[in-house]
């Protein structure tokens, strides 16, 4: 009984929204411009059941019938989607209208659990203030001179060689290898841990990044619903229980630091600069925005969860995408011989080494890893393109779409990253703008140059080392990718074979 009733409730407020939605259309609204196109769904769900595992191929197609901007229900939210570099470009460069991030119920109990969290809060003053922080912390570490970004890559690099020559050349599945390794790099450098010491913090912070995509998963879902958040319920309670112990050790390791840091050049990690950011925040400031020094230290959460699984899976599918192409990577291990010669590779080396910069390039643009960026939302009432779109609705952006558009990038399924180089064998820079696997305008991810120089150095030396070849019984399809938040790479053996020296 109570179940029916709810299902008639879902359809009178599907029935009341194509009403509005009918009326909007048609010019009800004040440009007097009708919405985006897009096809028509069913009562309650709108058009998710139509979507699918790959929802940015969806997109794709419907974008070849609709336009580059079109809409579509997702149950109860409106989710206009962008499918163009143009109109992505237009949209999240314009003014702050598109900085928004969707009032779901999962982002605001990840917000109140955290304390505070700026990816999933919507383009408000403190969403502008924390970023900002964030920004300058990571920058602060970037240029210190006692940064240990190197020393640390030394050491990741030390543990996932002796881990893979372990392997005797023997096909393995060095998902696990890889994963400790750069929780260690994160860790170390969120948090300033001893990268021999990192599983102590490490444990329940890569636990948590399960819970919070499970959550989301089916956080996204629900949401969409009507009366989602109370059919959520125990999922709230779980999320709330997990997170209780992962806030207090965060906490802890960065109040550590409050006491070692107090200028600039006592900067060795980002939990350092967080700290000191922290500090010279005027108390006025943090006043007029309800923040506290514990909420500000937080933003050590947003780092981990922005920066950890997507710098790991951008590293697996370079060793997947390595291994399918032998040529590749012999042309990618010359180049850094020649540079190199037999020292490791460092940063101050990347301006010369234009080919392993131009595969870092192909790594990003193939996999495509976050293919619909983050949900944005509209702050406001806006246009874009001569159609209308009102407050609140959830936006799209399809990189992948843009990644895989032949006008930019011709013979797209193809694994080339010689496409970014220019006839006398330079990184073309142009081209390399193309490539946008961090969002852009002002909600581009904060973290994109500490993950380029990661991805840099960490792939480089792997190249240095080893050579990565298919299992010859069960080899790499690279074509194959896990569905999920991100745009996963396949797990699959490969073989791991020292170069000596
Ligand atoms: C290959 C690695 C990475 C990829 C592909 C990636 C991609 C993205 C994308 C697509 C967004 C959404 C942008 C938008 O909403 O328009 C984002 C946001 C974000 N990323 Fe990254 N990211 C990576 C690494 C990192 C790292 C290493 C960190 C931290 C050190 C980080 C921290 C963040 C944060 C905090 C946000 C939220 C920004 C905001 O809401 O204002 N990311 N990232």
């Amino acid at each position: 009984m109570i179940a029916w009733t709810i299902v008639q409730i879902g359809v009178l407020i599907w029935a009341i929204r194509m009403l509005w939605k009918y009326y909007m259309a048609n010019g009800g609204n004040k440009f007097g411009l009708p919405e985006p196109p897009g096809p028509c769904g069913l009562p309650v769900v709108g058009y998710m059941p139509f979507i699918g595992s790959k929802a940015h191929l969806t997109f794709v197609k419907l974008a070849q019938k609709y336009g580059d901007i079109f809409q579509v229900q997702f149950g109860t939210q409106k989710v206009v989607v962008l499918n163009s570099l143009d109109v992505i470009k237009e949209a999240l460069n314009k003014d702050a209208s598109f900085a928004g991030r969707p009032n779901s119920a999962a982002a605001e109990i990840f917000v109140k659990e955290t304390t505070s969290s700026f990816t999933m809060r919507t383009g408000d003053a403190q969403w502008k203030f924390l970023r900002k922080l964030a920004i300058k912390a990571l920058s602060m570490f970037a240029s210190s001179r006692n940064s240990r970004l190197e020393a640390v890559i030394d050491e990741a690099s030390e543990e996932l060689h002796a881990e893979l020559s372990a392997f005797n050349g023997q096909p393995t599945d060095p998902q696990q290898t890889i994963f400790s390794s750069f929780a260690g790099v994160i860790g170390t450098i969120l948090f300033g841990l001893d990268f021999s010491n990192k599983d102590s913090l490490l444990k329940p912070m890569v636990s948590l990044n399960e819970t919070v995509s499970k959550f989301f998963a089916i956080g996204s879902v629900l949401d969409s619903l009507p009366f989602g958040s109370l059919i959520m319920r125990h999922q709230v309670k779980n999320f709330s229980e997990a997170m209780k112990p992962v806030v207090q050790i965060v906490d802890r390791h960065i109040k550590e630091h409050l006491v070692h840091c107090k200028e600039e050049d006592d900067v060795r990690d980002i939990a350092d600069a967080i700290a000191l950011a922290a500090i010279q925040t005027p108390t006025d400031v943090k006043q007029q925005l309800g923040l506290t020094d514990d909420k500000i230290r937080f933003i050590a959460i947003d780092l981990f969860g922005g920066g950890f699984v997507t710098a790991t899976d951008s590293f697996r599918w370079a060793i997947n995408l390595l291994a399918a192409s032998p040529d590749v990577q012999d042309r990618a291990r010359r180049e850094l011989a020649e540079v190199c010669g037999d020292h490791p590779l460092q940063l101050a080396d990347r301006s010369n080494i234009p080919y392993n910069e131009a595969v870092l390039l192909e790594v990003f643009r193939f996999s495509s890893l976050v293919t619909l960026s983050l949900p944005h939302s509209t702050m406001e009432d806006t246009t874009l393109r001569g159609y209308f779109i009102p407050k609140g609705t959830t936006i799209f952006s399809n990189l992948f779409a843009h990644h895989y558009n032949p006008q930019y990038f011709p013979d797209p399924d193809s694994f080339r990253p010689d496409r970014f180089l220019t006839a006398d064998g330079k990184l073309d820079a142009d081209k390399a703008q193309l490539v946008i696997p961090f969002g852009v305008g002002k909600r581009r991810c904060v973290g994109e140059n500490f993950a380029r120089q990661e991805l840099s150095l960490l792939i480089g030396r792997l190249l240095q080392h080893f050579e990565i070849r298919q299992d010859p019984s069960n080899p790499v399809n690279v074509y194959d990718t896990v569905p999920g938040l991100n745009r996963g790479p396949v797990q699959t053996p490969l073989i791991f074979k020292k170069i000596v020296l």
